[in-house]
C-alpha cells in the first residue's frame, strides 16, 4: 500500500496540474478534495470500495493528521456538514471544550492584561479535543464500512512514513525551536538535519494511538493508554486537563444554519461557529445588489462587501458564542427587517470608520475573538450525491507545538480562541465580547464555515477553507465568484481574496488583488488598504449541469482533489 501511496502522489499532482486552466478536475461520479494528495487518494480509495462521503470523511480526517499535521488532527476539533442525497442536512458539533478547571481570567496578568503566550503555547492552551469523538459518532450516526477500515490508510501512513513536501519542510524547520521549546523529549517532528522535500516523517507514536481507536474506537482514545498519556502531558507542566474531561468530552449533532441567496439554498455551521450565521447575513445583503453587473473586484463590488462585512463582524463580536452557554440571536441576526435597517447605514461614496459602527440591535435579543488562521477543510461528494464539508483545525500552525509524549499528536492551542479579556482586541486585532468568555466546559466562538449549496433543490456546491477570522469572507467570495461572477470552480476558489472584519479598520488583499484604479477609488471613499500574503486554501467541489463534478483545489497549498 505504502509505495502505491507514494505514486498515486505524483500521479495526483500531475491530475491537478492538467486540470488546473480554467476548471477543476472533471469527474462523473465522486469526488474528494483535500489539503493533501495523499489524504485525498485516501478518501478516493474508501468511496470505490463502497463506502459513502461519510466513510470517507472519516477516513480523510484520520489521514490528515497524519500527512497534513500542521492542521490535520486527533487533538483538535471541528465542525461537519452532511447533506444526504435525500436532501436532509445535518450538522456535528465536534469543537474542543475548555477543561473544567478552565476560569474566566486564566490568561490574564496581575495587571488583568491578556498573556497571549499562554493562550497560545504548551500545554495550558490546549482545550478538551474532540476529533475522535467527532469521527466515531459521524461514522455511528450515518458510515457503512466498517470504522476499522476507515483507520487503517492513516495507521499505515503514520508507520510507514510518507515524503514532505517542500512546504512541509520549510514549515517544520520554522517550527523547530518551538517544538523544543515546548515538548519536553524529542517528537518525530524534530529532525537531525534540515528537514527538505522528499525526506520521509515516520510517526511510530500516531500509528500506536491509531491503532487503538482503531481497535477501540471512542475509547482507544478518551480512555486507556492514550488519556493516561495526555493527563501525563499537562502534568509535565501548566496543563489542565484531566481523565475527567476526557471522559466528559462529548459532541454535538446541531440544528444547521440555512438560509437562501437567489434560488440557491445555503446550509452551514451553527453556532459555536459564527461561520455559518455571518456567511447568511453577507448574503442577505449581497442579495440587494447588481453584484454581476457591478463585476468582480470592481470598487463597487469591493466596497459594499467590505461595508457589509464591518457590520456582520461587528455583530459577530458581540452575539456570538457558546449557544450552550448564551442566547445566541439567530433569528433576529437573519431578520429581513434588521438586515435592511444594517443595509441602510452603508453609503456607496464613502467607508464608515468602524469607530462609528457598534452591534446591531436585532429583534428579540433578551440579552469578540481572534482565531489563528491555521486550520484544514475538505469536501466529498459521493457517487449516490451524499455530500460532506469538513473544517477541522489544531488553531495555530502545529497547534499548541506540544505533542503528547509516546502518542505522537500535537495539542491543539484552541483556547486562544476565547476572548481572554473581553471588549480587548486580541494579538490579530479582533474584538472578543463575553459571549465568548471563558468558562469551564465551553466552547471557544468559531469562523469554521463548512458549507453545502443547493441549487433549486439539488445539490449544487460543497465548500469551506481554513484562515481565522477570514475563513467566512473566503467562503462568501467563493460562493459569488461561481453564482454571479460566472467562474468555474477552480477559477472560483482560485480568484484573488480581499477580507474586512471592522476591527482593525481596513481591507486586507492578496498582493495584486486591486490594479490601481480600483484601489486609488477604494482609498478616495475612505478604505485603508493593507496587502497580505494568501488568505484561505479553499477546497470545493461543484456539481454541473451535466451532472459532472468538478473540484475547485486551492493552489495556495498542496492542496489536491481526486475522483472517478
Ligand atoms: N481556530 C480557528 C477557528 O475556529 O475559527
Amino acid at each position: 500500500m505504502f509505495s502505491k501511496y507514494l505514486s498515486i502522489a505524483f500521479l495526483f499532482l500531475l491530475n491537478f496540474v492538467a486540470a488546473s486552466a480554467g476548471r477543476g478536475l472533471i469527474v462523473p461520479k465522486a469526488v474528494v478534495v483535500s489539503a493533501h494528495p495523499l489524504a485525498s487518494q485516501v478518501g478516493v480509495e474508501i468511496l470505490q470500495k463502497g463506502g459513502n462521503a461519510i466513510d470517507a470523511a472519516v477516513a480523510v480526517q484520520f489521514a490528515l493528521a497524519v500527512v497534513y499535521p500542521s492542521a490535520g488532527n486527533l487533538g483538535g476539533g471541528g465542525f461537519l456538514v452532511f447533506r444526504k442525497m435525500d436532501g436532509k442536512a445535518f450538522t456535528l458539533d465536534f469543537r474542543e471544550k475548555s477543561p473544567a478547571a478552565a476560569t474566566k481570567n486564566m490568561f490574564l496578568d496581575d495587571d488583568g492584561e491578556p498573556r497571549a503566550e499562554l493562550s497560545l503555547f504548551g500545554r495550558l492552551a490546549a482545550g478538551v479535543p474532540g476529533t475522535v469523538e467527532g469521527m466515531v459518532a459521524a461514522h455511528k450516526r450515518f458510515g457503512k464500512l466498517k470504522f476499522t477500515d476507515l483507520l487503517q490508510p492513516a495507521v499505515e501512513l503514520a508507520r510507514r512514513g510518507f515524503p514532505i513536501s517542500a512546504r512541509q519542510a520549510n514549515e517544520l524547520n520554522n517550527e523547530r525551536n518551538n517544538f523544543i521549546e515546548y515538548n519536553s523529549g524529542s517528537c518525530a517532528f524534530l529532525s537531525m538535519k534540515a528537514w527538505k522535500a522528499g525526506d520521509t516523517l515516520y510517526q511510530p507514536d500516531l500509528a500506536a494511538t491509531l491503532e487503538r481507536i482503531r481497535d477501540n474506537g471512542r475509547a482507544g482514545f478518551y480512555e486507556g493508554p492514550t488519556a493516561a498519556m495526555i493527563v501525563n502531558e499537562m502534568q509535565r507542566g501548566g496543563g489542565i486537563i484531566t481523565a475527567e474531561d476526557l471522559r466528559n468530552y462529548n459532541v454535538v449533532w446541531r440544528v444547521p444554519a440555512v438560509g437562501t441567496y437567489k434560488q440557491y439554498k445555503i446550509v452551514s455551521m451553527p453556532p459555536p461557529s459564527s461561520g455559518g450565521v455571518a456567511l447568511l447575513q453577507l448574503l442577505a445583503m449581497a442579495e440587494t445588489k447588481p453584484l454581476a453587473q457591478w463585476r468582480h473586484n470592481s470598487v463597487e463590488t469591493v466596497h459594499f462587501l467590505a461595508e457589509a462585512e464591518r457590520r456582520v463582524y461587528a455583530d459577530r463580536a458581540e452575539y456570538l458564542g457558546d449557544p450552550d452557554f448564551v442566547n445566541v440571536p439567530i433569528k433576529g441576526l437573519l431578520d429581513k427587517k434588521y438586515i435592511a435597517q444594517r443595509l441602510s447605514t452603508i453609503s456607496p461614496d464613502s467607508a464608515t470608520p468602524s469607530d462609528e459602527i457598534v452591534a446591531g440591535l436585532p429583534p428579540n435579543i433578551r440579552t469578540k475573538a481572534h482565531e489563528s488562521e491555521e486550520t484544514t477543510h475538505f469536501s466529498i461528494i459521493d457517487a449516490d450525491r451524499n455530500a460532506v464539508a469538513v473544517t477541522t483545525t489544531l488553531n495555530g500552525s502545529y497547534g499548541a507545538k506540544t505533542v503528547v509524549a509516546g502518542a505522537g499528536f500535537l495539542l491543539n492551542n484552541e483556547m486562544d480562541d476565547f476572548s481572554a479579556k473581553p471588549g480587548t482586541p486580541n494579538a490579530y486585532g479582533l474584538i472578543g465580547g463575553a459571549a465568548n468568555s471563558i468558562a469551564p466546559n465551553k466552547r471557544m466562538l468559531s469562523s469554521m464555515t463548512p458549507t453545502i449549496i443547493e441549487k433549486e433543490g439539488k445539490l449544487f456546491m460543497v465548500l469551506g477553507t481554513p484562515g481565522g477570522s477570514t475563513i467566512i469572507t473566503s467562503v462568501l467570495q467563493t460562493i459569488l465568484n461561481v453564482t454571479e461572477f460566472g467562474m468555474t470552480m477552480q477559477e472560483a476558489v482560485a480568484a484573488p481574496r480581499f477580507h474586512n472584519q471592522w476591527q482593525p479598520d481596513r481591507i486586507y488583499a492578496e498582493i495584486g488583488t486591486f490594479n490601481r484604479d480600483v484601489r486609488t477609488s477604494l482609498e478616495a471613499k475612505g478604505h485603508e488598504i493593507t496587502e497580505r500574503t494568501p488568505i484561505g486554501r479553499v477546497d470545493a467541489a461543484l456539481v454541473l449541469p451535466d451532472g459532472t463534478l468538478e473540484a475547485g483545489a486551492d493552489t495556495r497549498g498542496d492542496d489536491a482533489a481526486g475522483g472517478y
